[in-house]
This record gives structure tokens, sequence and C-alpha cells, in this order.
């Protein structure tokens, strides 16, 4: 583990859709650097034994199930932060989901389970995690959208909308909370490895990953990393930023 603790030392985290990928791998981050961390997601088994991997590795960590849809389960998330850790520092909407096929093939039903997921997920997020921020004095929060939400991809007209639609909540609710202290950023990863992206074709992986100038599929570290500058005080003057870390990808 890293030697490095203090840049979110005492506080507390909550990442959304933490039981695997890119959002087990900030909390990972976060927590080597100091924060408790309260992992989110829709499967509890697989959340709860994520939490137990953390606690492994020296990281104070429990795992919630909470389906980012459902208004009480997303409160009861804070409530658990609250009780178990003392507070909400830094809230992380990472939970998402692909469901592709061309506007021809897309079902309604498949745009609105992708839409509401990252939509609705991300705002009752938002929404609930700022209300306690702004009572404590402030709080950082950071939503993952997509490069796919600022360059469109086809076969994605759901997850590009969904992903865009983030990039205009974050900054509304970033103009709405600064003078509550709290900070509002997004993080548009290009293509990483995980779970979601090994679920593509491989050739259509291929032809992404040459298209990258840094010739090279991201890894979830790469995005970790940034969520970790945007929730620390090394970011204590941004808010409304959307920032990119696909290796140069759609510059
Ligand atoms: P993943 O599929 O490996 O993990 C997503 C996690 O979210 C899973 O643990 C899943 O159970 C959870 N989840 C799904 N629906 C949920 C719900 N309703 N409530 C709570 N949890 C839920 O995906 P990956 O690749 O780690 O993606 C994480 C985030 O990063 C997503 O928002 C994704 O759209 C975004 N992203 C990923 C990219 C990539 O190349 N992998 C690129 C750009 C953005």
């Amino acid at each position: 583990m890293s030697t490095v603790t203090t840049l979110l030392e005492g506080r507390t985290a909550v990442v959304t859709g933490a039981a695997q990928g890119i959002g087990l791998e900030i909390a990972r981050v976060l927590g080597v650097h100091g924060a408790k961390v309260v992992l989110a997601d829709l499967r509890d088994d697989a959340v709860l034994e994520a939490a137990a991997g953390l606690r492994g590795q020296g990281i104070q960590s429990i795992g919630v199930q909470c389906d980012v849809t459902d208004e009480d389960e997303v409160r009861n998330v804070v409530d658990h932060a609250v009780t178990e850790f003392g507070g909400l520092d830094v809230w992380v909407n990472n939970a998402g989901i692909t469901r592709d096929a061309s506007l021809k093939k897309m079902s309604l039903a498949d745009f609105r389970l992708v839409t509401d997921v990252h939509l609705t997920g991300t705002w009752l997020g938002v929404r609930a995690a700022s209300a306690r921020m702004r009572e404590n004095g402030g709080g950082a929060i950071v939503n993952i959208s997509s490069m796919s939400g600022k360059a469109g991809n086809p076969g994605q007209t759901n997850y590009s909308a969904a992903k865009a639609g983030i990039v205009g909540m974050t900054k509304a609710a970033a103009k709405e909370l600064a003078h509550h202290g709290v900070r509002v950023n997004a993080v548009q990863p290009g293509l990483i490895e995980t779970a979601m992206t090994r679920a593509m074709p491989a050739e259509s992986f291929a032809a992404m990953e040459a298209s990258i100038p840094m010739r090279r599929a991201g890894q979830p570290v790469d995005v970790a990393n940034v969520v970790l500058f945007l929730s620390s005080g090394l970011a204590g003057y941004m808010t409304g930023a959307v920032l990119e870390v696909a290796g140069g990808r759609l510059m």
C-alpha cells in the first residue's frame, strides 16, 4: 500500500457501483489516501465481498446494497456513511450500465433503463449527498460521465444521451452548491479495460484502441487517480469542471 495517506485523511467517501471495475478501484485509491469508504452497489454479495477485500488491504470500508435509482436506498447509503464513519465528505456517482443497440433495434425499455441508472441515479446521489454536505460546511461530488457523452457513439444513443446529461447536471449543481462549499465535478473516461468494455466485440475494442493517441486503453487506476484529485483539497478551487481521462482520444 502507498505510504501517502494525507490527501483524504479523516474523510468519509461513498462510491456507487463499487463492487467491481472502475468503482472498486476508485474506492481503493481513495482508501489508500486515507478515506474511510462506503461501497454501494446493486449486487449485495459482491459489494460485501469487495468491501471485505479492501479491509484486508488495511482500508476502513463497508459495503451497502443500493440501487441508485431508488430514492430511499440512496438516502440509506448517506445514513450508513454518517452512522458508521461519522460524516460524508466525498460522493462518487459511478454506477452504470450499457444496453447497446442501433436505433432500429433499441427498445424503449433499454433507453429508459440506461438513462434511469445514469441520470436519475446520479441526480439522486447529488441531491442526497449535497443535502448532508451543505449542513456540514462542504464536500466534493464527482460524477462519472464518458467520452461517449462528448462525442456520441453509434449504438449508444441511450448511453451517450445519459452521459452528456451528466455534464449538464454537474454544471447546474456546481452553480447551486458552490456557495455552500460543495464542489461538483465530472470525469469523462475514454476506453478503460473493465467488464463493461470486455463485453464489446473484440474488433470494436481494437479499432477504438488504435484511435487513441497514447496507443493503449486506460486502466481503472487511471480514472481513480483523477477522481482522487477532484475529491481532495488539491482541487479546492475547481467546480463544474469536466476532466477527460482518455489518453488523448477525441481531444
Ligand atoms: P462495470 O460494469 O464493471 O461496473 C459497474 C458497477 O455498477 C457494477 O458493479 C454494477 O453492479 C453496478 N451497478 C449497475 N447498476 C446499478 C444500480 N442501478 N445501482 C447500483 N449499482 C449499479 O463498469 P465500469 O466499466 O467499471 O464502469 C463504471 C462507470 O464508468 C460507469 O458509469 C460507466 O458508464 C463509466 N465509464 C466506463 C468506461 C469504460 O471504458 N469502462 C468508459 C467511460 C465511462
